[in-house]
């Protein structure tokens, strides 16, 4: 009875899991459910760049911003915990453009860690503080720590070569891979 138990959870967890051939369900439930809000958080910080402030998709769409980022952060941390106890199981890329893959998706990591956690720093030191689904998080200090103006602009230059870094990435998965190479690389994914 003891053993079937230990089985079942066994195949439960193995069907969960990455593996050499492909990426398993958890990691890409996590892969696709992030592109599509980096997407919606992307399109918040395009209005917040480039829409007039009066304008009305642009409150709309700035609505979010703060949450959404906040909602990512929690995301990114469970997403590469679960990559890590996935480590040795995942597909591999061969070779030195394989390497250069691996590289890039450590830096596509490290961006969507730094990026939020900036901001969440720039936040805590200034006098608006933090909030989280009309939760106060952090409350607003009476005077800014001037240094962590800093760290509100590293966000946003930051939050901006994520952007570029993850056109390329997409660029490289359909194109590369898809169209010119023909290889499984995308539909491990899939
Ligand atoms: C991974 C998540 C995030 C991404 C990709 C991202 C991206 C960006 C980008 C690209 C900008 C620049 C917009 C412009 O040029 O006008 C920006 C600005 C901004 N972001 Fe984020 N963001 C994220 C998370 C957050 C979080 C968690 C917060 C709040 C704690 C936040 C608050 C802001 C604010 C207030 C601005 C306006 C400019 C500033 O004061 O720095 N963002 N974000
Ligand atoms: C249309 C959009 C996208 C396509 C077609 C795509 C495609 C892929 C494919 C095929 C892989 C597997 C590569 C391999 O076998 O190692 C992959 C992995 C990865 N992708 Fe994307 N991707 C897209 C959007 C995004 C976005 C928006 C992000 C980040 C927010 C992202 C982050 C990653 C990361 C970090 C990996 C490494 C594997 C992991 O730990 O999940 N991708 N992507």
């Amino acid at each position: 009875m003891m053993q079937n138990e230990v089985r079942r959870k066994s195949w439960n967890m193995r069907h969960l899991s990455d593996r050499p051939d492909r990426f398993g369900p958890v990691s890409r439930a996590f892969h696709w459910g992030m592109a599509a809000l980096f997407s919606l958080q992307f399109m918040s910080a395009a209005a917040h760049w480039a829409l007039p402030r009066d304008h009305a998709l642009r409150g709309t769409l700035w609505s979010y911003h703060t949450d959404l980022g906040l909602t990512l952060f929690v995301l990114v941390l469970l997403r590469g915990t679960w990559g890590l106890w996935n480590l040795r199981q995942r597909p591999r890329h061969a070779g030195l453009v394989g390497r250069a893959a691996t590289a890039g998706h450590a830096v596509l990591y490290l961006l969507m860690v730094i990026v939020p956690a900036l901001k969440i720093l720039a936040a805590a030191g200034g006098t608006r503080g933090l909030g989280y689904l009309g939760l106060t998080l952090i409350p607003g200090r009476e005077t800014a720590i001037d240094w962590t103006k800093a760290a509100a602009e590293w966000h946003a230059t930051l939050g901006w070569f994520l952007a570029a870094l993850l056109l390329g990435h997409i660029v490289m998965a359909i194109g590369w891979h898809r169209v010119i190479k023909r290889d499984d690389v995308l539909s491990r994914m899939v």
